[in-house]
């Protein structure tokens, strides 16, 4: 149940703001054009104070969150990048885009980063390990980060369908080094496009914010057009109307978070008598977005046969099983550095992910789900697997 259907007049009061301040639309400079109106600068303190890291760098999207990351590490070629293979394909990009070559490990029922495979792909090479939140259930982390630890890497999380969750109390995004976070339109809270970064570290936070807007330092000694640099970067910066969005949205993960899990609660509740399905697992002490409701059936036939039947009845399914070719590093041939670094056969790698993958169908939790309807998901799910 993404941000876009809680879209209303805060969001509008907030973008209305830039305008009457000035229309100030750059997030730097213009002093005193804007009336004291920042509102990335706004919308990342409030991020920060929300996920409780000291420092966050807003961006153009999820996938900018990720590439900046890695520039901020000093991450590039020669380098490895771990990721896990049920992931979207952003994840992988930006390990290319930065030059450093991506690896991916099995996924385990979580349909997150199997520790053990994790720690069998490390390399001397292996520089920094990006386990990912998919669809809103919290990686197996206490492990994941305790293998960071012992080999000495970087752990950066990729929380975009994790905002708003936590694990053993703390929240996505505050576990590793670094998190990611995507505001595009299908996410728990959105900008339309954007992304977030938060960090632990003054210095790789410093790092980022020069990367991400051409090495520039924003150093307050002197103007923007004489600013000063100890690097070159690119321009993924986010501009004032979409801090302004980010803004109003924040203020609604909450609300957005507890009506997910409330209705995904229901959605289990009616499907707990079907034997056939096997819910997908989470880690001990999980507090999950509820983005979606993911289960196992017996076959790849019975999980297209739910869609099917499910389509039929105007509800869809969320990823699995329709848009797994997008989100499983298994069909990735296309990406040359990937298919290198797994033999050059891609195609015949992480068979256990496959497996899991195949069998998975996931519901989508949408703020509409009302009991008629979940009534309505749970009788075409249990006549569609009724033997
Ligand atoms: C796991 C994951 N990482 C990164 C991204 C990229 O985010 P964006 O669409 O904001 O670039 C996505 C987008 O769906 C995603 O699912």
């Amino acid at each position: 149940m993404p941000g876009f259907e809680h879209i209303d007049k805060k969001e509008l009061e907030e973008v209305l703001d830039v305008f009457n301040s000035g229309g100030i639309l750059f997030r730097h400079g213009f002093d005193n054009l804007r009336n004291g109106c920042y509102k990335v600068d706004e919308f990342e303190k409030a991020f920060a104070a929300k996920i409780g890291t000291k420092y966050a760098l807003a961006v153009t999207s999820g996938t900018a969150a990720l590439r900046v990351a890695l520039a901020a590490l000093g991450i590039g070629k020669g380098d490895e990048v771990i990721t896990q293979c049920f992931t979207f394909v952003a994840t992988v990009e930006s390990i290319v885009e930065s030059g450093a070559t991506p690896v991916c490990t099995e996924i385990d029922k979580t349909l997150n980063m199997d520790p053990k495979d994790l720690e069998s792909k490390i390399t001397s090479k292996t520089k920094a390990v990006i386990a990912v939140h998919m669809l809103g259930t919290p990686a197996r982390l206490k492990e994941i980060k305790k293998i960071c630890e012992k080999y000495n890497l970087f752990l950066i999380e990729d929380t975009a369908w994790g905002c708003g969750g936590n694990l053993e109390n703390i929240n996505l995004g505050n576990w590793g080094d670094i998190g990611t976070f995507s505001f595009d339109f299908a996410k728990t809270i959105t900008t339309g496009e954007g992304g977030m970064i938060t960090f632990k570290d003054e210095k790789i936070y410093k790092k980022a914010a020069a990367w991400h807007d051409h090495g520039h330092e924003n150093n307050p000694k002197y103007p923007r057009w004489e600013d000063t640099r100890s690097s070159s970067g690119f321009n993924f910066r986010m501009m004032e109307l979409q801090g302004a969005i980010g803004l109003a949205q924040l203020k609604k993960l909450d609300f957005i978070i507890n009506l997910q899990r409330d209705i995904k609660q229901k959605l289990i509740n009616k499907l707990a008598n079907i034997n056939e399905i096997e819910l997908r697992n989470s880690p001990n002490d999980s507090y999950e977005t509820a983005d979606s409701l993911i289960f196992f059936v017996e076959s790849k036939k019975e999980a297209l046969k739910c869609r099917e039947n499910l389509l039929q009845n105007n509800f869809s399914t969320k990823i699995l099983p329709e848009a797994y070719s997008w989100h499983f590093a298994g069909t990735w041939e296309h990406i040359l550095e990937l298919n290198k670094a797994h033999k050059n056969n891609l195609k015949n790698q992480f068979h256990v992910s496959k497996s899991i993958l195949s069998r998975a169908v996931s519901l989508p939790i949408s703020s509409n789900l009302n009991n008629e309807k979940i009534d309505i998901i749970g009788d075409i799910i249990f006549s569609t697997l009724r033997k």
